[in-house]
């Protein structure tokens, strides 16, 4: 069984960084394509129909043709993993963490920043800036060298723009790219079927990560956010991203307020995903709170699901919620489905470590 901390086998790995498999992988490929096919009609709570039926439940695509002799062995090893890695980064990495740190690389610089689940400790580490959290709450920056007020930083074709803000964050969540990577797969499997685009509702949307990721897999997308600046960040994003002219709708709103209003309206989606923090506020002092309102409005979002559905999403930096409460949440709101939940991760890259950053229930029709 793979654990969090083992690395993806060679083989499936190679083969996501689409290099040549060796003589020894090519030995190893058969028994991993007629397992997986054993072991699921075991395990899959209903008996797999076909093909189709067994990959309409994954986040890998439908494969086809050539595509499908090395997807199945990369199937067999996603089931088996234990957390939603996200791996696929070039412009950032986390270099180290410990001592309640993590000391990350963004493009070319070096931040320190706080992160309470680094418990362990760190070795001898030099940054470009460090976040120091002060007695009184919040805290503030201590630059060593000069750095731009903003920089860019590329992920799959997708440019953010990352700043360093008075709240220790940088307008950015890495560890949300193994979602846009399940989403862009989701949506762009849809496609296949339909002539239309999908439509997609970012709520708590932040700076737009997901919404330019799934513009970017082709979907119209409506991006809520309660704060005018996130929602002009986002903006930015998508115009850094070559999306200036995509069919996204920006609103700042309270998620829970719009989502009736959409029900009024009659507006539906195929694809919902929400990244709700554990307290906030609608720009009118609507409370959010995720220990309360989570179920609510995942129950009122699914309301505004289309009847050609493609993925419903939960994210959760709270460490409070494991993702099995996740998978609860959406199992009981939509009966339907299917749904599973993992913990978030980012690999560490000093000691083979992964750094847990929340949780993420997935449900899909
Ligand atoms: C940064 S994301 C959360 C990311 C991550 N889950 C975390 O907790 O750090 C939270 C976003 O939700 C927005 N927000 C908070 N309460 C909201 C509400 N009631 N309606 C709409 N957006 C809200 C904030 O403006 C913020 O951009």
């Amino acid at each position: 069984m793979l654990s969090a901390h083992d690395p993806i086998p060679g083989n499936a790995k190679r083969r996501l960084n689409h290099q040549p498999l060796n003589q020894k992988d090519r030995a190893l490929l058969l028994p991993m394509t007629v397992l997986p096919f054993l072991k699921l009609y075991i395990i899959l709570p209903s008996r797999p129909r076909s093909v189709k039926h067994i990959f309409s439940r994954s986040r890998i695509p439908i494969p086809t043709g050539k595509k499908l002799w090395y997807t199945i062995p990369i199937y067999w090893v996603k089931r088996r993993e234990t957390m939603y890695l996200a791996d696929g980064w070039q412009d950032f990495e986390i270099l180290d963490a410990g001592n309640g740190d993590k000391l990350e690389r963004w493009g070319s610089f070096v931040l320190l920043r706080p992160d309470p689940q680094a418990v362990w400790p760190m070795g001898d580490h030099r940054a470009d800036a460090v976040y120091y959290r002060s007695q009184s709450g919040g805290g503030h920056w201590e630059f060593q060298k000069e750095l731009p007020e903003s920089w860019t930083i590329r992920y799959r074709g997708l440019t953010f723009i990352v700043r360093p803000t008075g709240f220790k964050h940088t307008g950015l969540f890495p560890e949300q790219a193994v979602n846009w990577d399940f989403m862009a797969d989701r949506l762009q499997a849809w496609r296949k079927g339909h002539s239309e685009s999908p439509r997609v509702l970012n709520l708590f949307a932040y700076t737009g990560g997901a919404t330019c990721a799934c513009a970017k897999a082709g979907a119209q997308v409506v991006h809520v956010d309660a704060a005018k600046g996130m929602v002009a960040w986002a903006k930015d994003n998508a115009a850094a991203s070559g999306l200036a002219d995509a069919p996204i709708r920006y609103m700042v709103d309270d998620c829970l307020k719009f989502v009736r209003r959409e029900q009024r309206r009659g507006n539906r989606y195929e694809g919902i995903l929400m990244d709700p923090p554990s307290y906030g506020r609608g720009p009118g002092g609507e409370m959010w709170k995720i220990e309360t309102g989570l179920y609510e409005l995942v129950s009122e979002c699914a309301k505004l699901l289309s009847e050609d559905p493609c993925f419903f999403l939960i994210n959760s930096y709270t460490t409070g919620l494991a993702p099995s409460v996740l998978k609860n949440v959406l199992t009981v709101a939509l009966p339907k489905g299917h749904a599973e939940a993992q913990e978030v991760g980012l690999p560490i890259r000093r000691g083979n470590l992964v750094l847990p950053c929340g949780a993420t229930g997935r449900w899909v029709p």
